[in-house]
């Protein structure tokens, strides 16, 4: 492997190591250090003398498996390296081959040293500091098999993402037109907002609006909002700034008190973060960079970010697919990472469904909203996440039952979203004229849906062709409410049978007006009004009829239902959608949100410059110009989890009705 290879090599326990390491600007590994109880990640400011970063560790990422070694460039670390054991080889890795899972084979490091190294760490925590003073060239074997380090890690850099799909038929980072001047400006604000960590970009805070004294929370990098800005700079051949975001999220997971004494489940992703320079203890004039996660304690209604950990594992497979560098999702931390979400979600509780249970608020709507339950959007982002963790998982005898557990989920997940939650004209007619009260295995109405709940406004709305998937699902309730995002995911994800999926966005065609108006997407429809408003939401002034997540329309929505029509055929749907807001979105200041029945008024209290509608355009922008890079977004019909679910309903003699909703719409 033709590799040019920088090297840290990291000495524990080292009597001449300060408790600082120094790195070079690049190359920033960080780790944390409790100062309250939640995990922060400490970086000790930026050295512009010497372009060198002073950070402050005790946890180090645990590291992939390479396969060859070459001649590479070292930062040593103090002067006597090799004193014995506990010293620990970082590699950073430049490379023009592609890293694949096949790199694993072959390797002069054995795989057991891997484990061991992560298990002596402890998970890597309380690994102790190190200083990297100089670089050379070094042979890693020789290094190796002369004792003088007992483990070595590799880290792929900026340089080995770049280009690492060309000679693929998918093509990222080409535009064959100028860019408008629309597409300039967003492209400019989109580099403006990112954020830096200890030299490096790690992520794009919520919003940069120039003129807002109050941010807030908005000058933070929020995971979910990250995800279409990480897409823009994929999708354009930056993947530096991604993976670096993958890997601090990863390091922010939670494992500590949080919420008063209460601690939130070990794997919680944070909802945001934030870079802090804060002075350095006990040393005049010196500051640290600090990565402060919120983890829903300081959040408004101290909301639970559930949908945190499901979009960091979508976006670490997107990052994969469209760099090209799988040796990422195979380190032995980002598994880790995987499990811990994975467990989280996973757990046995109370819960009668295969679809998650959740507290209200725990996603891109995070105020109350009358989503608690099982929503569609958490179930449809967690069926992206269980099929994204089974592409990614390593399988050996501890991932196993893991695996074994996604596929049952996958499979009980998707029939259930696709049998109960699936509207229609046939099915609200039938809901119209359902019996209650049935005792027995073998009810039709299984929830107990009393039919007055059919909203006066749905028998007029619902089309003659076409339907949704319905908002929640829970004993004796159904939200009929068209919420944008869930049923968007089911079509990407394939969580939704293809006539459903097709039947969405036939009605998103159909209810133009109501769902797209004058700024493409509406949250979700139609808006809680008077009573329900008052009760739903608790009289939540920011949520009032049509403003917010309460009927409000969200450009960020845009590129989501783009890949959602070019998976589906219909390119020229978003096409339609992107003119749209390309008419207002410049000239209105990229707004987060915009207000009324069909979205003619910028929110009321919409941040300007907010960059997820900034990067969700250009992401759609990209995506329309070259249709065939959403093959790499979106997940096609399973066939085999349909087999096992229909298995495992034969199975049961009481599943005659099921059996026949298999047949009618899982096979369809
Ligand atoms: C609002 C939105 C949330 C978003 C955050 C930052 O709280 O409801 O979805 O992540 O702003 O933009």
């Amino acid at each position: 492997m033709n590799s040019i290879i920088s090297m840290t090599i990291i000495t524990r326990m080292n009597p001449c190591c300060s408790s600082r390491i120094l790195i070079s600007s690049s190359k920033c590994y960080h780790s944390n250090k409790l100062t309250r109880p939640i995990r922060r990640l400490h970086c000790l400011g930026f050295n512009s003398n010497n372009n060198k970063c002073l950070i402050d560790t005790n946890k180090i990422t645990a590291p992939p498996i390479i396969s060859n070694w070459g001649k590479i460039k070292v930062l040593f670390s103090c002067n006597n390296i090799g004193r014995g054991r506990g010293n620990l080889v970082i590699l950073n890795v430049a490379s023009n081959v592609r890293q694949h899972s096949s790199s694993v084979e072959g390797g002069n490091v054995k795989e057991n040293s891997f484990g061991r190294l992560y298990i002596q760490g402890g998970g890597g925590i309380n690994v102790k500091p190190l200083l990297v003073e100089r670089i050379e060239d070094i042979d890693v074997g020789k290094v190796l098999e002369e004792g003088k380090v007992d483990e070595v890690r590799v880290e792929v850099n900026s340089e080995n993402v770049k280009g690492l799909n060309e000679g693929n038929e998918v093509k990222v980072g080409k535009t064959e037109r100028e860019l408008s001047d629309i597409e300039k400006e967003a492209w400019k604000f989109l580099n403006d907002s990112v954020v830096n960590y200890c030299g490096t970009p790690v992520g794009t805070v919520a919003a940069n609006d120039p003129a807002d004294k109050l941010p807030l929370n908005y000058d933070q990098v929020f995971i979910r909002d990250f995800v279409p800005s990480a897409l823009a700079f994929l999708l354009k051949g930056e993947g530096e700034i991604v993976r670096n975001f993958l890997l601090h999220t990863l390091q922010l997971q939670s494992w500590e008190k949080t919420v008063d004494c209460y601690s939130p489940g070990q794997g919680l992703m944070p909802a945001s973060f934030k870079v802090r320079t804060v002075p350095l203890d006990g040393s005049s004039g010196l500051f640290e960079e600090v990565l402060d996660p919120d983890f829903g304690e300081s959040a408004i209604g101290r909301v639970a970010p559930v949908d945190s950990g499901l979009w960091w594992i979508i976006l670490l497979r997107a990052y994969g697919k469209i760099t090209g560098d799988y040796a990422l999702q195979e380190r032995v931390d980002i598994q880790t990472g995987i499990k811990l979400i994975l467990n989280l979600c996973l757990t046995d509780g109370f819960d009668m469904f295969p679809s998650l249970l959740v507290t209200d608020g725990s996603c891109m709507i995070d105020r109350r909203m009358g989503i608690h339950g099982h929503p569609l959007e958490i179930q449809a982002l967690f069926y992206a996440a269980l099929r994204s963790s089974r592409e990614m998982l390593t399988i050996d005898d501890g991932s196993k039952n893991l695996v074994r557990a996604i596929n049952n989920r996958l499979s009980a997940l998707s029939f259930h979203i696709r049998e109960y939650y699936w509207v229609d004209m046939k099915k609200i007619n039938e809901i119209y004229r359902y019996k209650t009260e049935e005792y027995s295995t073998n009810a039709i109405n299984k929830f107990n849906i009393y039919p007055d709940q059919i909203p006066a406004w749905l028998v007029d709305w619902i089309p003659d062709k076409g339907g949704y998937l319905i908002g929640n699902l829970q004993p004796a309730h159904m939200d009929f409410r068209f919420f944008t995002l869930g049923n968007l995911w089911s079509i990407i994800s394939s969580l939704g049978t293809t006539r459903q999926n097709q039947g969405i966005l036939n009605l998103i065609e159909d209810k133009w007006d109501d769902l797209v108006g004058q700024m493409p997407l509406k949250i979700c429809y139609p808006a809680l009004e008077y009573e329900e408003w008052r009760i739903i939401t608790g009289s939540d002034p920011k949520n009032t009829p049509w403003s917010y997540h309460n009927g409000g329309s969200w450009p960020t929505l845009l590129w989501q239902f783009t890949l959602a029509c070019i998976k589906m055929g219909r390119p020229g749907l978003a096409e339609k959608a992107v003119a749209l807001a390309e008419k207002r979105l410049s000239m209105d200041k990229w707004p987060e949100y915009y207000d009324t029945r069909n979205g003619r008024f910028i929110g009321k209290q919409a941040r300007l410059h907010q960059t997820w509608t900034i990067a969700g355009y250009l992401t759609s922008k990209m995506l329309l110009e070259n249709p065939q890079l959403a093959s790499l977004l979106i997940w096609e019909e399973d066939l085999e989890l349909l087999e096992t679910c229909i298995c495992a309903l034969s199975k049961t003699p009481r599943a005659k009705c099921s059996r026949v909703a298999a047949r009618s719409q899982i096979l369809v």
